[in-house]
């Protein structure tokens, strides 16, 4: 099928190439020339595992093609996918002035039948909003019909979540509508969800909403688990095995963070107090996210006393491993808060340290995590890349000072951790 996807960020461009892999005819198109530029030479934009050989496929194959224009990607498509961006505003709302924009120039330029698909995340009934505003500008009253298409993808294994996902939802008001979703994702095996519009919007938002809470939830009861003498990872072993409960997403440490997460639970919170429901749960959700952050560093402040003048060598900056992406990382908020207290920093991470570097220019950044150690007070692991699961732990204390090590991710055990001879605390661990 000839598909056009518009927005060709991280949802966009993982939907446009995996969708030309599966053999449909994709124009992608994004208002930044200098990204569409690099994507011509088949360079991706962003790092992530995969993208980029699929992408050269696609341009090889001939099935896979970028243009800044909006027009020629309206010609093309008879399956739009809107996939801009929808950043938050000051009061936690999600700003789909975007979306508003792409569906007026798509309404005024398409000549024929069009299948106008939301797949940005979005609040529930920004369908309607985008049927309404084509509506409007369809001056020549041509046949289209809109869908919702939420994704789930997660950053770092985006492709495998695109091309094997659990399931595949869409929201249609129609057969014809229906059909094309079905004819477009034909070659993918997972059970397909078909809803209205609006059931479609809610699944998204509280399946990251339900994801967080997981997370938000194991790390309360981390808390509990430092002060009653049990170890978290045991307890969260324990519930996972309940195929109720299921054990993703119960991995204590220092919350989440992410373009995705955050930003979600303010946007629901916001739509479902707009609709006349406080949504008090979720808002309790992001409290704990921050104060686990906060009892992080009443960790390292209980075992360096001053923080003032110590080095501290940070492994991780990334918001998760096998992303370059720093959007609302925890590591943002622990590196600011050591700064302020006047800690010396160096660190590490295998793909975000460019990034970060615009946000804190002045930390010393390494080329390797060894390096990081050098006469260093304490090593904070803020990141579970697993480069850091395999370091040579002799080497590690050799090079530190004090061999105080504050893992946020809970990748080592602490009993062999101490029989190494380091000052171990995990998080949630006795
Ligand atoms: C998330 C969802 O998992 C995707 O399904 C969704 O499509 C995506 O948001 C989106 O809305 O675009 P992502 O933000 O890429 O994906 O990252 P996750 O793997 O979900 O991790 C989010 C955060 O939670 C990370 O900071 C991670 O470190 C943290 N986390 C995750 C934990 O602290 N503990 C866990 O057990 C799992």
């Amino acid at each position: 099928m000839k598909i056009t996807i518009i927005g060709s960020g991280y949802v966009g461009l993982t939907t446009g190439v995996c969708l030309s892999h599966l053999g449909h005819q994709v124009v992608c198109v994004d208002n930044d020339v200098e990204k569409i530029k690099l994507l011509k030479q088949g360079i991706s934009p962003i790092y992530e595992p995969g993208l980029e050989e699929l992408l050269k496929e696609g341009m090889e194959k001939g099935t896979l093609s970028f243009t800044d224009s909006i027009e020629e990607g309206t010609k093309h498509g008879l399956a739009i996918f809107i996939c801009v961006g929808t950043p938050p505003r000051e009061d936690g709302s999600a700003d789909l002035s975007s979306i508003e924009f792409v569906a007026t120039r798509v309404a005024e330029t398409m000549e024929e039948y069009k299948l106008i698909i939301e797949k940005s995340t979005v609040p529930v009934q920004t369908g309607l909003k985008l049927k309404t505003t084509i509506e409007l500008n369809n001056k020549r009253g041509i046949e289209f019909d809109v869908a919702s298409n939420p994704e789930f993808l997660r950053e770092g294994s985006a492709i495998k979540d695109f091309l094997y996902p659990d399931r595949i939802v869409i929201g249609v008001e129609n057969e014809r509508a229906e059909k094309l979703m079905r004819e477009i994702y034909e070659k993918i095996d997972a059970p397909f969800i078909v809803t209205n519009i609006q059931s479609a919007e809610i699944i998204k938002h509280a399946s990251n909403s339900f994801l967080a809470m997981k997370i938000s939830y194991i790390n309360a009861v981390s808390m509990v688990c430092e002060k009653a003498g049990a170890d978290v990872k045991e307890v969260a072993r324990g519930m996972g095995l309940d195929h109720r409960i299921g054990k993703e997403f119960l991995n204590a440490g220092i919350g989440f963070g992410g373009f995705c997460f955050p930003k979600d639970l303010k946007a629901f919170i916001k739509i479902s107090e707009d609709l006349g429901y406080h949504m008090n749960l979720l808002r309790e959700v992001l409290k704990i996210n921050q104060e686990i952050r906060e009892y992080f560093i009443t960790k390292v402040r209980d075992l360096l006393w001053n923080i003032k003048g110590k080095k501290i060598a940070i492994l991780g900056l990334s918001f998760k491993p096998n992303t370059d992406d720093i959007r609302e990382a925890p590591s943002i908020y622990i590196i600011k808060q050591l700064l302020k207290e006047g800690a010396n920093i160096s660190a590490y991470d295998p793909a975000a340290m460019e990034k970060m570097k615009k946000i804190f220019p002045d930390i010393d950044y390494k080329e390797n995590p060894y390096d990081t150690l050098g006469d260093a007070n304490a090593l904070l692991i803020l990141t579970e890349w697993e480069e850091f699961k395999n370091l040579d732990l002799e080497r590690v204390k050799n090079l530190m000072k004090t061999p105080i090590i504050v893992d946020g991710r809970n990748i080592f055990e602490p009993d062999e951790m101490e029989k190494l001879g380091f000052i171990y605390r995990g998080i949630g661990r006795a």
